[in-house]
């Protein structure tokens, strides 16, 4: 591989990728460990997770909150871009709160030992379960829809014990620049609530004595342009103006969700400006509350994909390589079942070969998966060195959004996990196996 193309792909991969020579022949390392040798150990498809990245993204996010927001900020991670118990744990060292969507996602929360005020409850049709083990374990809901509303107030005033405060999640009507799948702000959207029920619903709050304390939106999830956020932030704050004027009530957060994107493709690098987007939103919710007399609420931050995605990598065997007239197929041992963003979203990707990353390059290749489905490619037309099967690639940017969305298509098993920090690898999630698979399963009599 030119030097050039090694070097535009490298800054895809976690902070403390290297190329190292091993028995003279240079291979990727990630944290010290050598990839080839984690690949033998653990088998394939295999995910990594570098700490040291996720931890720089996390410094990231709170020096710039701290430079440019001048009141109280906090952060959340999005626990849907990829959650396990040690990824939990992660964030409770990080001080972060958790996000989760759903009884299973805060089940984990419990496992790690997430204290209930640092664990944060969504969802757009949030079931009895779910509700219920909010109640028992997190210490803030956010309402999604009225109807979720009058279901909550009902339980409040029925129980004597304590409640999560409560959230409101509004839908400001306008989205950010994304694929259609992954926007959530515009008019039409299945999440939040209008202006008026947002109105209704801090009118149930007041009257039923329900501690609302925030106030929420989020316009979507991977954008590079934070311009957007500017006039939902308007439409926030002017919503708190008129809350304030008709009921007294003013919100102690504001959210604005996360999305803020990550490269997956050296076309895309460089990587997207934390700095850049925490400013940009710190000033202009400071601006527009110091223009409508409003104190500074705290300003909470809900990132997902921009702290995981380049902390993962995953690797995997090719086992074929196929020509056909106009392409060379490089077939792996993953693929649409552990990420299903390709297929999904024609998200593009890169990847390198573990064993002589700096090889020349020979051709352009389709990496495929193993599954029934023409729709089963991960990349397309990527230049690669001379491809043979038994060969580990490894592909950047993982981290996020893949196996949270992994399946078990074609009875495929979800990949092990590797923690990897300062040399030492550590299985956090161990493979899954046909019996895991079986588990569910029950005979006809
Ligand atoms: N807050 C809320 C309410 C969200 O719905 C999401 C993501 C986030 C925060 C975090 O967004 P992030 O910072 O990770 O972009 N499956 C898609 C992404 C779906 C995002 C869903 N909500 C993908 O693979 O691109």
């Amino acid at each position: 591989m030119p030097a050039d193309l090694l070097l535009g792909r490298l800054p895809l991969f976690p902070l403390t990728t290297e190329v190292e020579l091993a028995d003279g022949v240079p291979h990727l390392t990630i944290a010290g460990c050598n990839l080839g040798q984690l690949a033998d150990q653990y088998g394939t498809p295999l995910y990594i997770y570098d700490r040291l990245t996720l931890d720089t993204a996390v410094g990231d996010y709170r020096l710039a909150l701290a430079r440019y927001y001048p009141g109280a900020s906090g952060l959340t991670y999005a626990g849907k871009a990829y959650l396990c118990l040690a990824i939990a744990q992660w964030t409770q060292r990080q001080g972060l709160w958790l996000d989760c969507t759903g009884a299973s996602e805060l089940a984990v929360a419990a496992k790690a030992g997430v204290a209930l005020p640092n664990i944060l409850v969504h969802g757009v049709n949030k079931s009895t379960t779910d509700v219920h083990a909010a109640l028992k374990l997190a210490g803030v809901i956010v309402v999604d829809n009225l109807e979720e509303m009058g279901f909550l107030s009902s339980l409040f005033l029925k129980t004597s014990g304590p409640f999560p405060d409560l959230w409101l999640r509004l839908r400001p009507g306008l989205a950010v620049e994304t694929h259609p799948f992954t926007q959530t702000g515009q008019v039409d959207s299945k999440f939040g609530m209008s202006y008026e029920e947002a109105q209704q619903a801090v009118e149930i709050c007041l009257r039923d004595g329900l501690s609302l304390t925030g106030l929420h939106f989020h316009q979507g999830s991977h954008f590079h342009d934070p311009t957007p956020i500017a006039p939902a932030l308007d439409f926030a704050l002017d919503f708190i103006v008129a809350m304030r004027k008709a009921a007294d009530w003013l919100p102690q957060t504001l959210c604005p969700g996360g999305g803020w994107g990550a490269a997956y493709h050296e076309d895309e690098l460089p990587h997207p400006s934390i700095e850049k987007y925490v400013q940009f939103v710190s000033e202009r919710l400071a601006q527009g509350c110091f223009e409508r007399g409003l104190s500074l609420p705290r300003l909470q931050l809900e990132p997902g994909r921009s702290l995981m995605a380049r902390a993962g990598v995953a690797l995997y065997r090719v086992g074929v390589v196929k020509r056909t007239p106009h392409r060379q197929w490089l077939l792996l041992d993953g693929g649409l079942a552990d990420n299903p963003r390709p297929a999904l979203y024609g998200a593009r990707y890169s990847a390198l070969p573990v064993v002589g990353p700096d090889r020349p390059v020979t051709a352009p290749a389709w990496l495929g998966g193993p599954y029934c489905e023409s729709g089963d490619v991960l990349i397309e037309d990527l230049l690669m060195p001379d491809i043979k099967p038994g060969d580990l690639l490894a592909i950047p940017v993982c981290g996020a959004y893949q196996l949270s969305m992994s399946s078990n298509y074609n009875g495929a098993c979800k990949p092990a996990v590797l923690w990897l920090d300062d040399g030492t690898a550590r299985l956090i999630q161990r493979r899954e196996t046909s019996a895991d698979l079986l588990m569910r399963d029950l005979p006809l009599p």
